[in-house]
């Protein structure tokens, strides 16, 4: 989208404007009221191109992914959604710090959405950002088989560019004539690194080159929509700015490595000045996983030249609206995570029963991943933690694992505070932050928003072989 438009505030600062200004009524902006109609249905999508066959999937509105979602900052949203599967489902708008009830967790928030049935969700949205939503019933095989969607929240008063671009990057496991392989929930995927695919796509589709301008700025918006798979991408010859984590603000800065890792259903959006020249071609490549390096897409740089220099403008986007934790009076709470493959598979379950859990038991139990010992299957139980409103917290994490694990707590958005006991540069607000193994992570956060969430592993398979819990906050 183009954003070089000047807005109406922009105008009436203009001096051949101050003499009909006065004229014109009080310039509030209406809260924009928006409405979108998703329908949940088989579909069948190009994803891999041309000449190879379609892809029989899962989607809204027969779009891979979803359709976008876009509307302006204090804006009041309002999304039917209509169940056209064969099983029940529901749709959880990832981020957005909304009402419980509209929360889309089902049997805790919501009955779940029968086929044939329709639910609506309407919130008011009051932070900015990138965001997505997404199933969160029988998640790993709804999203795996391609139920997402982006959801942007414009700023009241957005920075400048010439392009606002969205990736939603996706990732399939295709068999050789590129149907979704349905071994779902399988033991190996969801005792090691969770169900990573075979084919990425940018968008819906296989990309190939993305093309660019001389001298043009971009805002990009990274979306992970994957189910397991985490993203190490460089552009190279290029050097991008991340001035947002998760919707987020961040103070304005290169990535470590020059190398930006996301993982799943993290976002993060980028300045990227395109710095090349007409006719050059610079390869986007993801080498999250060693020794399974791949070039994602090409920047392709057009014969036509932009501006002949970088744009002079900001990238610093305005602050959100999330209450700042006292850090001096904060309540901490130690959170541990074990389980898994290669790791110390401890289970100290409700009834005290203590020990390690062998491949037999994790299979028997489908018990694989455990929260303070304890590993949840489905959505209802009780809390792990029960919180007062208002107060501030510390989320003292440790993964005691041999994997990465993005830990999304719903409803609220945390501060990074440290990681193995080193404070944070940026002290970054995130919703999922991603835990390598055996490292310690700790958040903070006000538990503002009343009711049950959710807190669990985004990587699908580990959120639905235990790594979850529920956070009240009465
Ligand atoms: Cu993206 Cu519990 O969700
Ligand atoms: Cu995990």
């Amino acid at each position: 989208m183009d954003r070089l438009h000047l807005t109406r505030r922009a105008l009436l600062r203009g001096s051949a404007s101050v003499a009909l200004a006065a004229h014109l009524p009080p310039t509030v902006v209406a809260a924009e009221n928006k409405e979108f109609h998703l329908v949940a249905a088989p579909a069948k999508a190009a994803l891999v191109g041309a000449g190879d066959p379609e892809t029989a999937v899962w989607a809204y509105n027969a779009a891979v992914p979803g359709p976008e979602i876009r509307i302006r900052q204090d804006g009041r949203l309002r999304v039917t959604v209509e169940n056209r599967l064969a099983e029940d489902t529901t749709v959880h708008h990832h981020g957005i710090r909304l009402p419980n009830a509209m929360d889309g967790v089902p049997h805790l928030t919501q009955k779940p959405i029968a086929p044939g049935e329709t639910f609506v969700y309407e919130f008011d949205v009051p932070d900015a950002g990138t965001y997505w939503y997404h199933p969160h019933h029988n998640s790993a095989h709804q999203v795996g088989r391609g139920l997402s969607g982006p959801l942007i929240i414009e700023e009241r008063d957005p920075i400048q560019v010439d392009r606002d671009v969205v990736w939603v990057l996706s990732d399939w496991r295709l068999l050789p004539d590129a149907q979704i392989s349905d071994d779902f929930r399988n033991m190996h995927d969801m005792a090691h690194n969770g169900r990573v695919g075979n084919t990425v796509t940018i968008n819906g589709r296989v990309p190939d080159a993305f093309e660019v301008r001389s001298g043009e700025r971009i805002r990009l918006r990274l979306i992970n929509a994957a189910n397991a798979r985490i993203f190490g991408l460089t552009f190279s010859g290029h050097t991008p700015m991340v001035i947002a984590y998760d919707g987020q603000p961040v103070e304005p800065h290169q990535p470590a490595q020059n190398r930006i890792v996301l993982g799943t259903a993290m976002r993060i959006d980028l300045i990227l000045d395109a710095t090349g020249k007409p006719g050059e071609r610079f390869q986007v490549i993801d080498n999250f996983y060693r020794g399974l390096e791949y070039r994602l897409v090409d920047l392709v740089y057009a014969d036509a030249v932009l501006r002949p220099n970088r744009l002079d403008a900001p990238i610093a986007l305005a602050a959100n609206t999330m209450p700042e934790p006292s850090l001096s009076s904060a309540e901490r709470h130690e959170v541990t995570f074990n389980g898994g493959m290669m790791g110390q598979m401890m289970m100290r379950d409700r009834g005290g029963m203590g020990g390690t859990m062998n491949m037999m038991e994790m299979m028997h139990t489908g018990k694989i991943w455990f929260i303070n010992g304890v590993a949840m299957l489905g959505h209802v139980m009780e809390p792990m933690l029960t919180l007062k409103r208002g107060r501030s917290y510390v989320l003292a994490m440790s993964n005691e694992t041999a994997w990465w694990h993005p830990m999304h707590l719903h409803g609220h958005a945390f501060r990074v505070i440290s990681r193995n006991g080193a404070p944070t540069k940026l002290s970054e607000w995130q919703d999922t932050v991603l835990m390598a193994p055996r490292e310690k992570v700790e958040v903070a956060f006000v538990a503002d928003n009343p009711g049950d969430w959710m807190f669990h592993c985004h990587i699908l398979e580990h959120q639905e072989s235990g790594m979850m819990g529920v956070i009240r906050v009465a």
